[in-house]
């Protein structure tokens, strides 16, 4: 007989339920309902969208996208999540459209920062386009969570101390910056029935030491006195992103050894204490990068809890980067050249080995894509995930004829791109 199972058994798996722009609908109306749907369906889990059903009219007429997520912790050695095994937690949200709010100041001065009403949809599918290994996505997401909640229940800080400062460090272009903002965006929806409100605050850190330094203390002071504002509201979630932060370091380095002017120093500190002063609010998280991976001389990010490193993608999210820029260029219509072409799925790294492994079973033209697939990840070992989401560009404008080109012709030029770029990387 097969043990019982008891409800604290099954397995939380989180779902995203995007509203459209125009619905109206109360988000526990619609949280019910996505709950009911879910009920009905009896199907297994797995990471990807699910259909709206047609019949319901109230999802139709509210939502635009429902969207499983995170069950690939869960599930290894192409095991299935079985709907019974399931508690589907369920998370509805409305994007915000407004885009980037900069403080424009009028008088010429390069903005100190960028604001964001989070969910915003710029930042939509940014966290799923980011690829890494070793879980490092669930991670930083676990322990933001784990933060909040400590936070939430009010857990004493003098008996157990954490803090809610992220720093990513990493060489060039491994989506420090991206990740740090994608993160905030996947926490303002997991989140929001705590925080219905949440905004993250870019700060520029070279424009507060800009030529105009004597305005720089002016500058600082009115950051602060926003973001604290926007603190004191119980019901918000506030991201501070303070990128290469050891500008700051640098910053207050030069000052000190006389080669930048004195004000910076002051700049510099002030913008330090008052980070400090904000990391005690429950409701702030500072994300902040770095592409030093020595200690950075700042105390405030020193004392980081959540500290990770984002290195030059692996093989495998080499592949996993080729193949989603590839696959775009499919949708697009950029490459075509054979009719079922807009079908075409290229296998994920995963299922790749099994595919190589049975090629009498395999339509002989994709086994041989995926070949040449994993010959160009091979071929870009080194390149930063920023190089790779360009090769494809790069790749096609070195192509003879721009026009329905063919996806297997495609990647042999790719490889060759790859080769060269490569090439010229610094030693
Ligand atoms: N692991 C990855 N998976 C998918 N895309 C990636 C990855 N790493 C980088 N990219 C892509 O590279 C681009 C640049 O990323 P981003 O600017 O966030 O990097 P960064 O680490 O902040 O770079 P820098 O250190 O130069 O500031 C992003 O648009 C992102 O799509
Ligand atoms: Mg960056």
């Amino acid at each position: 007989m097969s043990a019982p199972i008891f409800p604290q058994d099954k397995v939380l798996v989180s779902v995203e339920v995007s509203l459209k722009p125009s619905s109206t609908a109360r988000i526990d109306d619609v949280r019910s309902a996505v709950e009911r749907m879910l009920e009905k369906r009896s199907l297994s889990y797995t990471d990807g969208p699910v259909p709206v059903p047609p019949d319901d009219q109230f999802l139709t007429e509210n939502v635009q996208r429902i969207c499983i997520c995170d069950t690939d912790e869960w599930v290894q050695n192409h095991e299935i999540l079985l709907f019974w095994q399931v508690k589907p937690v369920v998370h509805v949200f409305q994007l915000s459209e407004e885009g980037a709010c900069e403080d424009v100041s009028g008088d010429g001065q390069p903005s100190t920062f960028n604001e964001w009403i989070l969910p915003a949809k710029e930042f939509d599918g940014m966290w799923e386009s980011l690829i890494y290994e070793s879980g490092l996505k669930q991670r930083l997401l676990r322990y933001a969570a784990s933060a909040l909640l400590f936070t939430e229940k009010g857990v004493n800080p003098f008996l157990v101390s954490w803090n809610r400062i992220v720093l990513l460090h990493g060489p060039p272009g491994t989506g420090k910056t991206s990740l740090c903002k994608a993160l905030a965006q996947k926490l303002s929806i997991r989140f929001n029935s705590r925080y219905p409100q949440c905004q993250l605050i870019e700060v520029n850190a070279h424009s507060l030491f800009s030529k105009w330094f004597s305005e720089s203390g002016k500058l600082v002071a009115k950051l602060f006195q926003k973001i604290q504002e926007m603190v004191e509201e119980e019901n918000n979630l506030v991201f501070v992103l303070i990128d290469e932060v050891e500008s700051l370091a640098a910053a207050r380095k030069a000052a000190l050894s006389g080669s930048e002017p004195s004000d910076s120093i002051r700049v510099v500190n002030a913008l330090l204490t008052q980070l400090d002063k904000l990391k005690s609010a429950p409701n702030v998280i500072i994300l902040t990068t770095s592409n030093i991976t020595a200690a950075i001389d700042i105390a405030f990010v020193d004392r980081a809890d959540i500290k990770a490193y984002v290195g030059p993608p692996t093989l495998q999210a080499r592949y996993e980067i080729l193949r989603s820029c590839l696959q775009e260029l499919i949708r697009t219509g950029i490459l075509s050249n054979f009719e079922d072409c807009e079908s075409l799925m290229l296998p994920n790294y995963g299922s790749l080995k099994e595919k190589l492994n049975m090629p009498e079973v395999q339509d002989a033209r994709t086994l041989h894509m995926c070949k040449q697939l994993l010959e160009t990840a091979e071929a870009c070992e080194g390149l930063s995930g920023r190089s790779l989401r360009k090769l494809p560009f790069l790749g096609h404008a070195a192509l003879a004829s721009p026009y329905g080109c063919d996806p297997s012709k495609f990647l042999s030029t790719m490889i060759d791109t790859a080769r060269r770029e490569r090439s010229e990387l610094p030693d």
